[in-house]
């Protein structure tokens, strides 16, 4: 499913306009037109309140707020609007394309997937932080490698890791002893278990054509062996490893016990089902922990987690994440890296941990002992080292199209209109086309 293409940047902008006109000003300081001025502005200097605004996807755990206001509290100069962007990384990234290739400044601060900083960063979007990395002595080391580097590049930082992610399998801990170590072993339990306790289903995961599909694939293909594009660039798709591997998900996906509208489910319809206590197995990441033992929730108590079950080349969890960016077009945006500090460093992501159960970049945390009692997961070392191991999407600046190449014929086979064989044949071909342009 495409995402609509909406400016919600619009809106905003005309509500801050009138608020920044009613205070009889706002910000003094004026963009900077090539983003990389070496004299930061002084508006978190002097008692002007600042207005900045802050926009990520869809939270729902609820605890970005929490982060804001905690924020806030500490900065009483600076007030962030915080705007909520779709759950779809799909539709948020475009309708940051739409409003970033403008110009808009209209958001000083946003939530990047990992997969955009190589774009975001050479289509000019984002503000280069190496001058305020520096400046606050913000030690890059303490960070889990693969998250900082994910935000460079070409050797200047461009997004600061906030949390990271890896899929995890979620199962009914009363109904089942041990989690299946391997994906036939699931396929097993899921049929046999499913009604069990009032479930209707086995096993949930992210089938629909969006980037959760791209991910949930990329697991599959990993345990089965395969790759998509190597270390050097080269299509690799094309192997018996990778159809494998596809053949598995699609086995998985047109089974029996699966909703009947699989097709249609990501993350959101993932947890909304698990924690409603309709499915014995599911896939997903880290923060639906918290809510599955949330207050809504009709299993707490009754989950647990394991790793993602093997394939014939072992366990692979695909890597996830965000990021923290500032808008290279912001007004303000020594208050925005003020937020970005926050956010990204020890006080936001102890919060994002212990509130969101979202997994935190910084190493020193997982030794936290507020951290570790708030969650299972951060104390488990099974856990910490699949955060580290968990399997990247193809890292280029044309990711973008890679991922709706493979959307597309990875739905197909999924709907039962081409086979794994075809797939990778027709994703072969497109992405060699892709990458020659
Ligand atoms: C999660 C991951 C992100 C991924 C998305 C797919 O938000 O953190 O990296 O692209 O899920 O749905």
């Amino acid at each position: 499913m495409k995402a609509i293409k909406r400016n919600l940047f619009g809106s905003v902008a005309l509500s801050l306009s009138i608020l920044l006109t009613a205070c009889g000003g706002g910000s003094e300081t004026s963009a900077d037109p090539d983003g990389q001025s070496d004299t930061p502005d002084e508006s978190t200097d002097n008692e002007e309140v600042v207005e900045i605004t802050y926009s990520s996807g869809y939270d729902a755990t609820g605890t970005i707020q929490e982060i804001l206001d905690a924020f806030m509290e500490q900065n009483p100069n600076i007030k962030v609007e915080y705007q909520e962007m779709p759950a779809d990384t799909g539709a948020q990234h475009d309708q940051y394309v739409t409003a970033l290739s403008s110009q808009s400044s209209e958001v000083d601060v946003f939530a990047v997937d990992v997969i955009w900083p190589a774009e975001f960063a050479q289509a000019g979007y984002g503000l280069e932080l190496d001058r305020f990395i520096e400046r606050d002595d913000i030690d890059m080391n303490e960070y889990f490698p693969g998250t900082a580097q994910a935000g460079n590049v070409n050797g200047r930082q461009f997004a600061m890791p906030t949390f990271t992610d890896a899929g995890l399998l979620y199962y009914r801990s009363d109904i089942i002893d041990e989690a299946p170590s391997t994906w036939d072993e699931l396929i097993e339990m899921a049929s046999e278990f499913q009604g069990v306790e009032g479930t209707d289903f086995g096993y949930l995961l992210q089938s629909n054509q969006y980037e959760g599909l791209v991910v949930n694939a990329t697991e599959f293909i990993a345990a089965y062996g395969g790759e998509v594009i190597d270390e050097n660039g080269d299509v690799t798709i094309n192997s018996p490893e990778a159809i494998k591997g596809i053949e598995k998900l699609a086995e998985i996906v047109q089974s029996d016990f699966v909703p009947g509208d699989i097709l249609r489910f990501t993350e959101v319809e993932t947890a909304n089902n698990f924690t409603q206590g309709r499915s014995i197995f599911a896939r997903n990441w880290p923060y639906m922990q918290s809510m599955a033992n949330g207050e809504e929730s009709e299993v707490a108590g009754k989950v647990d987690f394991a790793m993602l079950p093997s394939g014939d080349a072992g366990s692979a969890s695909g890597l996830g994440g965000w990021m923290t960016m500032i808008n290279r077009y912001s007004e303000n945006p020594e208050a925005a890296w003020e937020l970005v500090k926050f956010l990204t460093g020890p006080e936001g992501q102890k919060i994002n941990a212990i509130h969101g159960n979202r997994a935190p970049t910084l190493e020193a945390l997982y030794e936290d002992e507020e951290v570790r009692e708030a969650s299972s997961m951060f104390a488990n070392e099974e856990f910490v080292e699949t955060l580290q191991n968990a399997v990247p999407r193809p890292i280029t600046p044309i990711y973008p199209v890679i991922s709706d190449i493979m959307q597309i014929e990875l739905s197909r086979v999924l709907a039962g209109e081409s086979t794994p064989e075809e797939a990778v044949v027709s994703m072969e071909e497109k992405m060699n086309a892709a990458i020659a342009e």
